[in-house]
């Protein structure tokens, strides 16, 4: 490896703050590239379980590769990232994974094709405005080729209200969606899923309504910086008195990432 190149050390410790619940939190976190350019030069937030938060920022600031680096694969940067169990996160990108095989093993995904009973996958496609696939369930095709781009993210908040993850984590999963679709589909955060704590990446007008906050993704020559709304870099907390740091336990995984040292192989 060369100068510059940073590399993530991962360390198993918890996530929770003090009260116990699940928390996703940036510490002093830098994001880097490969070649060790500074992407992300300061990212300090702490999100809580339940809370609904929009990230925002110009093209190729870095949000996609903040998310990455949440799930673990983007290895480059400093800092540390805490971040609940991986069995409790769901990840929707703009286009969802489908899988080869029937459709009840599209929507199921990553879960075995019957894991949720066939009552449950049409009520979730119906909610989801899919009602007309739900005769379709054991029928095999290219289900990524047939459904168009907007019945895939549709088909993936149905997957999301099967699976109800408490973390959700959309990257543009709403982009083909028209905005009644949109809403309909947002709307499970506020009825169905309003545990679920959602942080998602998105400019579509609209989709704020649905969150608590919003992180911006500032765009500066030294590497951008995540701040609040109004311009300063953060650490925001929804309870306002809660402690500043953030208590370990022993449940979730947190990454840690560090520059490497000069010369370092
Ligand atoms: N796998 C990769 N290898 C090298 N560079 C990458 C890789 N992925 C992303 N980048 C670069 O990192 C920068 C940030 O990309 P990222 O996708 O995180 O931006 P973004 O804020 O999500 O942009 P957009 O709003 O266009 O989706 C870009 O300059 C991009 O070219
Ligand atoms: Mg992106």
């Amino acid at each position: 490896m060369s100068q510059g190149h940073r590399q993530v050390l991962p360390e198993r410790r918890g996530a929770t703050d003090l009260h116990g619940r699940e928390l996703l939190a940036f510490h002093n976190v830098q994001i880097a590239q490969a070649d060790g350019a500074v992407l992300v030069a300061e990212a300090n937030a702490e999100i809580q379980a339940g809370e609904k938060v929009l990230i925002v920022g110009e093209g190729g600031t870095g949000k996609s590769t903040l998310f990455r680096a949440i799930s673990g694969v983007w290895p480059w940067g400093s800092g540390e990232i805490r971040v609940p169990p991986r069995s409790h996160m769901m990840f929707m990108p703009q286009r969802p994974y489908l899988p080869l095989g029937t459709l009840r093993g599209a929507i199921a995904y990553p879960a075995a094709p019957r894991k949720f009973p066939d009552v449950a996958m049409r009520a979730a496609l119906t909610r989801c405005g899919l009602p007309h696939l739900t005769g379709q369930l054991d029928e095999e095709e290219r289900w990524d080729r047939i459904l168009s781009l907007g019945e895939q993210q549709r088909l993936a908040f149905a997957r999301l209200l099967l699976h109800r993850p408490r973390w959700v984590f959309m990257d543009e999963a709403t982009a083909a969606l028209d905005e009644t679709n949109q809403d309909l589909m947002m709307a499970l955060f506020r009825d169905e899923l309003s545990e679920s704590a959602l942080i998602s990446i998105g400019h579509r007008p609209g989709l704020e309504a649905y969150h608590d906050r919003k992180l911006t993704l500032i765009r500066s020559p030294d590497g951008a910086k995540l701040t609040t709304a109004r311009g300063h870099a953060t650490v925001s907390r929804r309870r306002p008195g809660r402690a500043g740091r953030v208590a370990v336990a022993g449940r979730g995984v947190a990454r840690v990432l560090r520059g490497s040292r000069k010369g370092q192989s």
